[in-house]
Formats: C-alpha cells, sequence, structure tokens
C-alpha cells in the first residue's frame, strides 16, 4: 500500500453565467460580470484552489438570464491570476474540434499552461433548437464527444493528422503551435454509461453531479475497472454545494432557506429539460435520473454530497467522498467570494491535516 495518497484537489463553478447555482429567491451575492469573477478568481488561487470551471450556456433559462461565453471569459481570468488552472467548458456542435484546438492551444501559449477543457455533451434541448444545431440521441452526442477528444488529442500530438470519423474528419492535419507540455487536460461531465464508458477510454478527468461516498463507489468501481482493461487512466471529480457555518444548525437553516424559497415553475421546467439527459440513455441512468424536485434545485444535485455543516463536519465528509475514489471536489457556493474564501482558510486546512492523519497511520501500519 502507498504510503502517501496524493492530496485532493479543490475546484469551484464560475459564475459566468448570471442568477447563481440554486434556483431559488433565497439571496445570492454573486456576479457574473468580469470584475466579480476577476476578483473571485484572484480569492482562490490565494485560498487553496488548484481549478475553476467555466459553464456553457447559449440561451436562458431557470433564471440563467445572462451567460458569457467559456472560452474567452476563462482567458479573462487566466489572465488575472497567476497558478489557478481554469478549466474552459465546449460544447460538440457549435465547437468543432478543430476550432477548439487551436483556440485552447494558443491560450496553453499565452497562459504559461493553465488552460483545461471540459467536454460536455448537451442536455438542454431546448436551447440546442434555438441555436439550430442539430440534436443527436443520447449515446450519439457520447460517441460525437469521444471522436471530439480523440481529435483534440490527435491534432495537439501529432504533426500529420487524419481522422476519419463518423462526425469529424481530418486529412494530413498539421497545428502548429502544438500547445506546451504537459496537454491541457480533459475533462468531461455526465454520468450516464455512455460518459463512463468515455471516460475509461479518453477522458483525463471525470466529472458527476453530487452524490452519496457509497454511489461515488459505484460508478468509481464501473469506470476505472473498464479504464484498467483499456490501458487508460482516468480521475474523478465530484460536484457539491457546500454550506459552511460555524455551526450545523446554521448552515441545514441556510438549506431550508434555500428550499423553501425555491422557485417552483423554473424547478419544474429544469426537471422537464434534464430528463433528457441520464434519463434518456438506453440504460435510463445518469445524471438526474434519480433526483427529487429538492435535489434539483441545486442544478448539479450538490446537496447530495452533503458538504453541509461546520468545517470540521465537512472536512471529514470530504475524507470520505476521497475514500470512494474522488481525486476532486467541485464546489458551488451562495455567496461565491465570501464563501470560496471562507471554505478555503477553514475547511481546507483542516482536509490537509486529516490527510497528513492518513498518511502516518500508513507509514506506522507499514
Ligand atoms: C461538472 C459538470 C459540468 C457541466 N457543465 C456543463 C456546461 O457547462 N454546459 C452544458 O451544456 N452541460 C454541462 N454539463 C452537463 C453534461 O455535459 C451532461 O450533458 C449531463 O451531465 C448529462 O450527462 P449524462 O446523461 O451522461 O448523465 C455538466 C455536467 C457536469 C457533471
Amino acid at each position: 500500500m502507498s504510503s502517501h495518497s496524493d492530496a485532493i484537489k479543490f475546484a469551484y463553478w464560475v459564475p459566468n453565467v448570471s442568477g447563481g447555482l440554486v434556483i431559488s429567491n433565497i439571496e445570492q451575492r454573486t456576479g457574473w460580470d468580469i470584475d466579480y469573477n476577476r476578483k473571485l478568481a484572484q480569492i482562490a488561487e490565494a485560498n487553496g484552489f488548484d481549478y475553476a470551471l467555466s459553464q456553457i450556456r447559449f440561451t436562458a433559462g431557470y433564471g440563467a438570464d445572462n451567460q458569457h461565453e467559456s472560452v474567452s471569459f476563462s482567458h479573462a481570468l487566466l489572465a488575472a491570476t497567476t497558478t489557478l488552472k481554469v478549466i474552459a467548458a465546449i460544447l460538440p456542435g457549435p465547437w468543432n474540434p478543430a476550432l477548439a484546438a487551436k483556440q485552447i492551444a494558443t491560450i496553453n501559449h499565452l497562459t504559461n499552461g493553465r488552460v483545461s477543457v471540459n467536454v460536455v455533451s448537451g442536455w438542454f434541448r431546448g436551447e440546442f433548437a434555438a441555436i439550430g444545431e442539430l440534436w443527436l440521441d443520447h449515446d450519439e452526442r457520447y460517441r460525437r464527444s469521444e471522436e471530439f477528444i480523440r481529435a483534440l488529442r490527435g491534432i495537439w500530438t501529432e504533426d500529420s493528422f487524419t481522422l476519419k470519423g463518423d462526425f469529424y474528419r481530418f486529412t494530413n492535419y498539421s497545428m502548429k503551435p502544438k500547445p506546451i507540455e504537459p496537454l491541457p487536460e480533459i475533462f468531461q461531465g455526465g454520468s450516464s454509461r455512455a460518459a463512463r464508458d468515455m471516460a475509461s477510454r479518453v477522458s483525463d478527468w471525470y466529472f458527476t453531479n453530487g452524490n452519496t461516498p457509497e454511489e461515488i463507489r459505484k460508478q468509481v468501481d464501473d469506470i476505472r475497472t473498464k479504464a484498467k482493461a483499456n490501458g487508460h487512466k482516468v480521475r474523478i471529480g465530484v460536484n457539491a454545494f457546500a454550506i459552511a457555518r460555524e455551526s450545523e444548525q446554521e448552515a441545514r437553516a441556510v438549506l431550508d432557506e434555500i428550499i423553501a424559497k425555491a422557485n417552483p415553475e423554473a424547478v419544474q421546467g429544469f426537471a422537464d429539460q434534464v430528463k433528457n439527459a441520464g434519463k434518456a440513455s438506453p440504460e435510463g441512468e445518469g445524471n438526474w435520473a434519480k433526483s427529487s424536485l429538492e435535489d434539483l434545485v441545486q442544478y448539479n444535485d450538490g446537496f447530495r454530497s452533503n458538504l453541509i455543516g461546520t468545517p470540521e463536519q465537512i472536512a471529514e465528509r470530504i475524507l470520505k467522498l476521497k475514500d470512494a475514489g474522488a481525486d476532486l471536489i467541485l464546489l458551488g457556493f451562495l455567496h461565491f467570494q465570501e464563501e470560496v474564501e471562507f471554505f478555503g482558510k477553514r475547511v481546507i486546512p483542516l482536509v490537509r491535516e486529516l490527510e497528513a492523519a492518513r498518511d502516518r497511520e500508513l507509514v506506522a501500519a507499514e
């Protein structure tokens, strides 16, 4: 057994979409503008966060009235920071891999290699209709995403790249400059079987919605078994909506208020759209397939991870998610600037202490 485990990584959701991360009329002290976001990114990197994850949305819905584009916004955040890595969300369809590979390679040079991508596969059918994008069946969307990722990596690494795919075609393509090594990391979001299979073949990172350690472990076991058979290594990121307060009672009261002030029509509208995701897969599993209306008040089932309580309780629960196989925790907050700082100052150091104690136990046992 290894006597030293990798430190779990922390990411936060970039609020580049308006309206916050809960579909509720509770006060959310946040901002989707660039000034708010630059300051937030600087607070995050000064307080132990490794990554920021941007969102891609083309149209409004459920309170997200304004949406800044993810790649350009990510670059602006990279330009305002020095160590933070920023993950730019990319949606195959609107993006093709030739453009994405070139954009990201350039940003990689401009930012000393700090840009990554999150290849998302689409859940919002109304959005595709609004912008005239063909809506593919669930598993076809993943076949396209997999080709997209293979194309990105091929363009970034091969001198003369050829791909005769069902969605994309490249012939002796030589893109220069190549990104600075190590290559931009490729994340993906989704937890259906197609998503897990894709992760076990091509992605560097698999992002999944919030869940209990038991349910995360099932996904991890499935992905890692398949990845091993494919000779591939993939790391796991788990979403959580954090409510860290001095007392558990205070934190629970905030959750109760979020739910009590939820906007029922908007939550129901979101519930109707997300049926196009996991539930529409052949096996009927994946993101949102088992979500209750309460879960859906947070876009990515973030209450289910239960990082709601005191810093000590949250740190212990993060260790349980790590034991279940999580390599990264992706965090959403109500009041971003204030809470990213509080989380970084009060929770992350406790996680590091627990990790160090665990390592000492392992050394003692050897
Ligand atoms: C962490 C995370 C971030 C995501 N970001 C976006 C995004 O910015 N834009 C988008 O359209 N979909 C996004 N998605 C949705 C996924 O791409 C996917 O459509 C959804 O999770 C359903 O996948 P499934 O059917 O495989 O479970 C995200 C998903 C996760 C887990």
